[in-house]
């Protein structure tokens, strides 16, 4: 089979003219994880790498793009997720850091635990960083840049030529946040899921996400037969009617089949399959 990345930068009320700026950022996210994928044969090391690409861009609602809270602090989110093993790292409403990602994975690799917040998580990150388990991103987080504006949680799914499924999100949260309020993105199954079957990342209101766990949701559809695509479908269909709101999710199962939906006004998404010059990139516009 072939390997793959999918990478999504959020669903939301995106301005006309900043869509295919979001675009342009996911798939060039997209061919690093690629790249790394092909280099490094580790599903983690490209999910990373291309969830990192979108948290130093500035450009996505995410790391240095995050939007703030309503105190002006940009508080992340994060979730990395390995499918084969079952395992996850989360990270929530932690501040003074660009890449919750990285601390995400350490989480998940490095400590007895699954998730951290607030700033004891902070302690967690000087505690990596010291280990030199990553470097630290020069200058750390920076201030609103407004970039992000109608965009939404970032995330990415690999699957290897073995069928092995990464998945991450990541996120500065929804806009006009309360501080210590925190989202979808980190929760397993609500924000993200994989397991060895299959994968999903969400993007939307995470208050709405979180009340029908739907990367779970999505995944399940696929356990029991969907398509990955009609599963996406399925699963926006379904957050709609219960809940009434907007999200986006993007799925991939191990066999290389991809889905994506979203109910909001656009959801830039890029995929590769095979070789780099296999991406294709789309605005996923509302149907
Ligand atoms: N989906 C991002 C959030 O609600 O925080």
């Amino acid at each position: 089979m072939l390997p793959l990345i999918v990478a999504h930068g959020g669903a939301g009320d995106w301005k006309d003219e900043r869509i295919p700026i979001g675009v342009k950022y996911v798939a060039e996210a997209a061919r690093v994880g690629f790249r790394v994928l092909k280099k490094s044969s580790s599903v983690l090391d490209a999910a990373e790498a291309c969830t990192l690409f979108m948290e130093n861009c500035g450009e996505l609602n995410a790391g240095k793009g995050a939007r703030p809270n309503q105190d002006g602090i940009i508080e992340l989110d994060a979730m990395i997720i390995d499918g084969s093993r079952l395992d996850f790292g989360s990270v929530a409403a932690i501040t003074g850091i660009q890449n919750p990602i990285s601390l995400a994975r350490y989480i998940m690799e490095k400590t007895e635990h699954k998730f951290f917040a607030g700033p004891n998580a902070k302690r967690v990150y000087d505690e990596m960083i010291a280990q030199g388990y990553r470097r630290e991103e020069e200058g750390g987080a920076i201030g609103p840049l407004g970039a992000a504006e109608g965009a939404d949680t970032i995330g990415c799914i690999v699957v290897d030529s073995k069928g092995r499924i990464a998945v991450t999100s990541s996120t500065g949260g929804i806009s006009k946040k309360r501080p210590g309020r925190i989202g979808d993105s980190p929760v397993m199954g609500s924000g993200a899921y994989a397991n060895s079957l299959c994968g999903a990342t969400a993007t939307g209101y995470g208050e709405h996400i979180m009340r029908v766990v739907l990367c779970r949701m999505v995944t399940l559809y696929v356990e029991e037969g969907t398509d990955p695509m009609s599963a996406a479908r399925k699963g926006i269909e379904m957050f709609q009617k219960k809940t009434g709101s907007e999200a986006g999710v993007i799925v991939a199962d191990a066999g290389g089949n991809i889905g994506y939906a979203t109910n909001a006004k656009a959801m830039p998404v890029a995929f590769i399959q095979g070789k780099l010059r296999s991406m294709t990139t789309l605005d996923c516009l509302r149907e």
